[in-house]
């Protein structure tokens, strides 16, 4: 049986803009070096950044089923690690030193992996399109992952509201894997535990943010308390409502929200001109983050029109991000 879940004292939140995200990494490196460097976690990218449009990581997640409907538990389907893509070995050495001796090629040869379909997207030139979207444990108030373990090896911390793992009361079931509708625990076959995004907690109890957003290249992240009404997450989620959840169907409440992308290209006309209409289709941004992604972009559109207009715009103000300060809590790394 699940454990009981108390409702955390706090929420770590997590908000991160999808127009400024440049799909860099940085932010996947950060937690890889971190987190994911011990044996049987080669495959495991807690944080990952993939093309939308796209098969996403591991491929076809979005259908795999898990969450909830009408408020039961589903149970999805586990990935195989094909999907993850497996992980190959590849001599650094033989390639960069000794290439004379012959072809150097990894092995297994890889069949996909993560960002196997990198900057594809959808459409036809000239009015194909796509957008990076970052993705991590979105450490839901309703986690899935939580009620379906049958060992009570989850739970949600109370001064943060993080999901963690309980590394000794974790027996491998894998119900988490099944029913988190995200696709964010990952099975380690090696020591027969399950991993997870930790929330970077021994950071936050450091009062640092994530090294995720710490390192975050394209300053495209925001972390803080959801009760710090000083915080960015809290104007941009909570006051000024244009920050959504990914796939909120899916029914688990996620602690990480999204600023849809508005600043994208538009659509080339067959004389050549450009129309008003934006390149990326709203229905794709709908299947993502539900029909409030529309009055969501006009709400963005207007503001930006402000800012350009030379008024004030708190709002504008906020997505900017001036300081790293001002977006995170302590942004030292
Ligand atoms: Fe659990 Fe998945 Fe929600 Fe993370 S995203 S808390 S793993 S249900
Ligand atoms: Fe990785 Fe920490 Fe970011 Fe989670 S919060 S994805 S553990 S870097
Ligand atoms: Fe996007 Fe920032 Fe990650 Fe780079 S570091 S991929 S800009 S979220
Ligand atoms: Fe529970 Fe997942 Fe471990 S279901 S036992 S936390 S593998």
């Amino acid at each position: 049986m699940a454990e009981v879940m108390k409702a955390p004292k706090r929420q770590l939140t997590y908000v991160t803009d999808l127009n400024k995200c440049i799909g860099c990494q940085t932010c996947t490196v950060a937690c890889k070096k971190l987190w994911t460097t011990s044996p049987g976690q080669e495959y495991m990218y807690w944080r990952n950044v993939e093309t939308s449009p796209g098969l996403g990581y591991p491929r076809n997640w979005q259908t795999k089923g898990g969450g909830y409907k009408d408020g039961e538990l589903l149970v999805g389907k586990l990935p195989p690690m094909i999907d993850y893509g497996i992980p190959f070995e590849f001599d650094y050495n033989g390639r960069l030193f000794e290439g004379e001796k012959g072809r150097v090629r990894p092995s297994p040869t890889p069949r996909s992996g993560p960002n196997w379909d990198e900057d594809q997207g959808d459409g036809d030139y000239p009015n194909n399109s796509y957008f990076y979207l970052p993705r991590m444990c979105n450490h839901c108030t309703k986690p899935a992952c939580l009620e379906a373990c049958p060992n009570e090896a989850i739970y949600k911390r109370e001064e943060d509201g993080i999901v963690v793992i309980h590394l000794d009361k974790c027996k491998g079931t894998q119900a988490c894997v099944q029913s988190c509708p995200y696709a964010k625990p990952y099975f380690n076959p090696l020591t027969n535990k399950a991993n997870k995004c930790i929330g970077c907690f021994p950071r936050i109890e450091k009062g640092v943010a994530p090294a995720c957003v710490a390192q975050c290249v394209g300053r495209a992240m925001h972390v803080g308390f959801i009760d710090d009404t000083n915080s960015s997450v809290y104007k941009l989620v909570k006051q000024y409502k244009v920050a959504l959840p990914l796939h909120p169907e899916f029914g688990t409440e996620p602690n990480v929200f999204y600023i849809p992308p508005v600043l994208g290209p538009k659509m080339e006309l067959p004389d050549g001109t450009m129309s008003a209409d934006p390149k990326i289709p709203l229905a794709q941004l709908e299947g993502l983050f539900g029909k409030q992604v529309r009055d969501v972009m006009n709400i963005l559109q207007a503001e930006r029109m402000k800012k350009m207009e030379g008024q004030e715009s708190e709002l504008m103000d906020v997505l900017i991000g001036r300081r790293s300060a001002d977006m995170m809590i302590s942004p030292m790394t």
